[in-house]
């Protein structure tokens, strides 16, 4: 028999196509992504149809048509609402991507358990019913009168099919690699697949306002399970986060149709699902009473949300030839920078001084602002002497020892301000058209590095 099947080269990355292989990619510049697959003939009965007729359609002016605000769908996890922009918007597609055992599935499975009054299908490629049900019991502890629907399938016509006669409120597939089509040949997964799949699921959604909701795994490069071009079908895509030695989960918004993507989400693992931690900065900060030397408090922003957390550095006598540097959660060579800087500015022997920093919590921070409370923290292991009680920073340090602006510095002073903080120290200048009367708090301007120095160690 001859060979009829037809095939065509993508790349891994970003689902660019190619009907040759290629060794890098035009598109996004990836070396050795090109995979071959195989395709279905493009005819109009290999492509995948919903079961709608083409009917006419006419343009509307853009003045006629009604700005009201979209109506939303609430979810029962207010950090899932906040970081969706308000909640689920009818008929949107929305990709949930993180890496595998991050919590996916349960951030989903908890959610779809609280709804109400709202039909949820729940198709899972991954597990069986029993085993989504062992986990259903683990977070609703026996309490299951929600409307929600299992369905354990990865044929894309059968959930077409299945979902005919009782059209649901809101759909969950866990997750689009197990999807496949038969309109298709490659296996699911591939590239071509999941292209494919999503944007059947995003035709539906558009057509019946369901909005549906994909989880995808996230590869170890660290793009969306390969097929990267899900980012550009879907309406919205959440990251699920963190690092899996600690219960912190963060949820982030990369890209979102219908609100911004500075928000996020904060959780933190249990053995009963996952809890919405709704004051952050408490879970980061330690419960000592005790003032010890070597740990200051930072106050640094995540997109939008502002919190405190606890930097820990201690400095000893280098006891062989080179001095040893270790950071976990904050950049090594900035840290070898701002050292630099200490060495230059307040006379911090870099040469002859191990170093060892630690954000708490297992958190990762790359806001520039938390420089300051770094070099506090390193200052104070140096000297052996506790900082004040109740001091926080914020503050970019530069090069020649300036400590710089910050970004969004009102609501950093509020969010210490209600955390009981008495005092903080921030940029000089950064303070110019803020009014500073109300504030329950007080507020320490410092321009360069040696004045901070002198003013927590006189
Ligand atoms: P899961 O949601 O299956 O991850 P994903 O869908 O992203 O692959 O769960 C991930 C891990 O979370 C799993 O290894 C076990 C743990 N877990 C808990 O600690 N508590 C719980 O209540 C649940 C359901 C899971
Ligand atoms: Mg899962």
């Amino acid at each position: 028999m001859a060979k009829t099947t037809k095939t065509t080269f993508f790349c891994k990355n970003c689902g660019a196509e190619s009907p040759k292989w290629v060794g890098r990619c035009p598109q996004c510049g990836e070396w050795n992504t090109f995979i071959e697959e195989p395709v279905a003939p493009k005819t109009s009965k290999g492509r995948l149809t919903t079961g709608s007729s083409h009917e006419p359609v006419t343009p509307i002016k853009i003045a006629d048509v009604k700005a009201e605000d979209l109506p939303r769908i609430k979810l029962p996890s207010g950090e899932l609402n906040r970081v969706l922009g308000g909640g689920l918007v009818p008929g949107s597609i929305v990709l949930i991507g993180g890496e595998p055992g991050i919590g996916k599935s349960t951030l989903v499975l908890q959610n779809v358990l609280r709804i109400r009054n709202r039909r949820v299908l729940y198709v899972s490629g991954e597990e069986s019913p029993q085993q989504l049900r062992m986990r259903a019991d683990r977070i609703a502890r026996g309490r299951m009168d929600c409307e929600c629907y299992l369905l354990c399938e990865t044929a894309l016509e059968n959930i077409f099919a299945s979902i005919q006669s009782e059209p649901p409120g809101l759909i969950i597939v866990d997750s689009i690699q197990t999807i496949a089509s038969d309109a298709l040949e490659s296996a699911a997964g591939s590239v071509s697949q999941v292209r494919e799949c999503a944007a059947a699921l995003l035709r539906y959604a558009k057509q019946t306002l369901t909005p549906v909701v994909l989880v995808g795994h996230i590869n170890k490069e660290g793009s969306i399970a390969g097929p990267k071009v899900l980012e550009h079908i879907v309406d919205a895509v959440l990251q699920f986060e963190g690092d899996r030695q600690y219960m912190y989960r963060i949820l982030r918004s990369i890209k979102n149709r219908f609100g911004n993507t500075s928000e996020i989400g904060i959780y933190e693992m249990k053995e009963d699902g996952l809890r919405e931690v709704t004051n952050p900065s408490e879970m980061l900060l330690s419960q000592s009473d005790e003032p010890l030397s070597g740990t200051a408090i930072g106050v640094t922003m995540d997109g939008a949300r502002p919190f405190l957390i606890e930097v820990q550095a201690l400095v000893s006598t280098a006891a062989y030839g080179t001095a040893q540097r270790s950071v976990t959660g904050f950049d090594q060579r900035r840290m070898n920078m701002l050292l630099a800087v200490l060495e230059k500015r307040v006379g911090f022997k870099l040469a002859q001084k191990d170093v060892f920093l630690n954000i708490a919590g297992g958190l990762r921070v790359s806001d520039p602002a938390m420089d300051l409370a770094v070099i506090c923290a390193i200052l104070s292991s140096n000297v052996d002497m506790p900082l004040a009680k109740g001091i926080c920073f914020t503050g970019e340090v530069g090069l020649s020892g300036e400590i710089r602006s910050v970004t969004r510095i009102e609501q950093r002073i509020g969010e210490a301000a209600k955390l009981g903080f008495e005092s903080i120290v921030v940029p000089k200048g950064n303070l110019k058209g803020v009014r500073t009367g109300q504030m329950a708090i007080k507020l320490i301007e410092v321009a360069r590095v040696e004045e901070a120095f002198r003013h927590l160690f006189g």
